[in-house]
């Protein structure tokens, strides 16, 4: 009764009543209430909800910020309260704490609002870092006295990913490939052919298109000239049915180098290829005709047949008449890399850009298994780099990037049953800086922000390239081979690096 003659009255106050509202700011230590007693204290919160928002007023950058709501409890113990105190704990890479005080600027003088709903507020502040677990706790003021256990109110919340609907407009999405729409259209073109049209960003020139079911049944590069947004087409083969599989386009732009967003879209049947009519139907009308059909078709054939052989001969007489002989023979590169590296989007991708774009030859531990069980890894590895005219590190200093589907652990695929042959490699390299030999042969080349371990930065001396940044000069290194490179210099301070093996 009382509470309704209240409201009845501030309803006809009008303006002679002012609505609290809040005024925040920071309090990271204990609030001054702490110090005094109090005798009685207001109840805790009803409610604390948490959602990202997207603002936009610093620069160009939107930044993401927590929306924290509150809702306060309607009983009487609510003429008490002067403040909300809320504390934030991030847990990503690092741990963050930080809080914020709240001051109601009246006394509450109803339970509820005037117009009848339940107190209300909402801060935003907290910035909203990439997939990081956040503590919300939030208590009212003045609080419990000091050793008896406050009222307070917590919630979690997990921030999404670049892919979400607001995390996407994070700087670091953005630059990762979250505002790029692929629109991948993929379709069987054949019994082992799949046609993957997408459209390029202006982010980056390359990418791999890779079709899985369960395994990896098809990969193909794309590398366009330009940085622009076009319509690509690009036919991956395939070694099974197609159908139904899923293809993954990754993209390697320069900022996220082999860590950018990946778009995923489902393999389909091409509207043409898989419209055979019916054959009932086609063959009642043709009946007479198929013989003949079938003779003209025979004939085609040959024809065919003699058409490509002949000019598979004028090919062959051209290229032998050319003259072949300045061409020097490729290179020989060894390529050895840390076991959490993934294997198809990084080590994949390298091979192919070295065979494809660098004229070189490449030995993977991968493909020699056989071998390097039987000769054992350090009498392959010492083998191989002698026959191997470079030997390259690649790195990639964000180990802990998803290696989804393509590397899974699952099936026994690409990472499991590797061998980490990169120690062994970095001591051999090791013994090689000892003895100053062979240390021309050394290159080091990562995809992502060169940032050498600590464990290698004995590593440190080699020429060190950041792809696809730096693809002209790494071209040149390869295929410069006598070069040398001055060591002298910077021995001394990596030594200990390598001694500690
Ligand atoms: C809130 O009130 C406390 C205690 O009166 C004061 O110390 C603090 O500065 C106030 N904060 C804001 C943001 O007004
Ligand atoms: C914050 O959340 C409150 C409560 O859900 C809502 O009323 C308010 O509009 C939100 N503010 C923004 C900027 O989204
Ligand atoms: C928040 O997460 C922690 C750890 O995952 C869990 O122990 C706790 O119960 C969660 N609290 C709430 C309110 O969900
Ligand atoms: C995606 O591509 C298809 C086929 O090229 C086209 O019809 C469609 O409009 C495109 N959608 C968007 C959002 O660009
Ligand atoms: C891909 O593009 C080519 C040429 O632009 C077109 O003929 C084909 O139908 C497209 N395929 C798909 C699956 O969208
Ligand atoms: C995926 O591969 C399995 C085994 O090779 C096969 O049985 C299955 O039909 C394939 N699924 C699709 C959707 O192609």
């Amino acid at each position: 009764m009382l509470l309704v003659m209240l409201s009845l009255a501030a309803l006809c106050g009008g303006a002679v009543t002012l609505e609290p509202t809040i005024q925040c700011g920071s309090e990271s230590g204990p609030s001054p209430e702490w110090m005094v007693r109090h005798t009685l204290t207001p109840g805790d919160l009803r409610d604390l909800r948490v959602e990202p928002v997207k603002s936009s007023d610093v620069m160009e950058d939107y930044s993401i910020f927590m929306n924290i709501s509150w809702i306060l409890r309607a009983d009487a113990s609510i003429r008490l309260l002067k403040a909300t105190k809320i504390c934030v704990t991030g847990k990503s890479n690092f741990q963050s704490y930080s809080c914020v005080r709240c001051n109601y600027t009246e006394a509450f003088q109803t339970q509820t609002r005037p117009s009848g709903g339940k107190w209300t507020f909402f801060y935003i502040g907290f910035p909203v870092e990439l997939n990081t677990l956040y503590f919300i706790g939030a208590h009212n003021i003045p609080n419990a006295n000091m050793n008896e256990d406050g009222p307070s109110m917590a919630v979690n919340f997990t921030s999404p990913g670049c892919l979400d609907h607001i995390m996407k407009y994070k700087k670091k999405c953005i630059e990762a490939g979250s505002l790029w729409d692929p629109n991948i259209t993929a379709c069987r073109k054949s019994e082992n052919m799949v046609e993957v049209n997408f459209t390029t960003s202006p982010l980056g020139n390359r990418y791999m298109a890779l079709i899985q079911n369960t395994t990896v049944i098809g990969t193909s590069y794309v590398l366009k000239h330009q940085n622009e947004q076009t319509r690509t087409s690009v036919v991956v083969p395939v070694t099974r049915e197609s159908e139904g599989a899923v293809v993954q386009l990754t993209p390697y732009f320069h900022t996220c180098g082999n860590d950018c967003i990946r778009r995923k879209a489902i393999v389909t049947l091409c509207p043409q290829a898989g419209v055979p009519y019916p054959r009932d139907h086609s063959r009642s009308v043709l009946g007479g005709w198929l013989p003949l059909l079938l003779s003209a078709l025979l004939v085609a054939t040959w024809l065919l047949a003699v058409g490509i052989y002949l000019t598979w001969r004028h090919e062959r007489i051209k290229k032998t008449s050319s003259p072949t002989s300045t061409l020097l023979p490729p290179t020989k590169v060894l390529v050895v890399y840390p076991l959490e590296i993934c294997f198809h989007h990084t080590v994949c991708y390298f091979t192919e850009f070295l065979q494809n774009h660098c004229r070189s030859e490449v030995i993977l531990e991968k493909w020699q298994k056989k071998k390097i069980a039987e000769m054992g890894p350090v009498q392959w590895l010492t083998t191989q780099k002698k026959a191997a005219d470079r030997v390259i590190f690649l790195l990639s200093n964000d180990v802990n990037t998803m290696c989804d589907g393509t590397c899974g652990k699952s099936e026994g695929s690409a990472c499991e049953n590797s061998q980490d042959l990169f120690p062994l490699a970095f001591t051999l390299f090791c013994s090689d800086l000892r003895s100053q030999t062979h240390l021309h042969k050394y290159v080091v080349v990562y995809f992502s922000e060169a940032d050498t371990r600590d464990d290698y930065s004995a590593l440190g001396i080699c020429p060190t390239y950041h792809l696809m940044k730096d693809v002209t000069a790494f071209r040149k290194e390869l295929f410069h081979i006598k070069q040398h490179v001055p060591v002298g210099r910077r021995l001394q301070a990596c030594h200990n690096s390598c001694s500690f093996l």
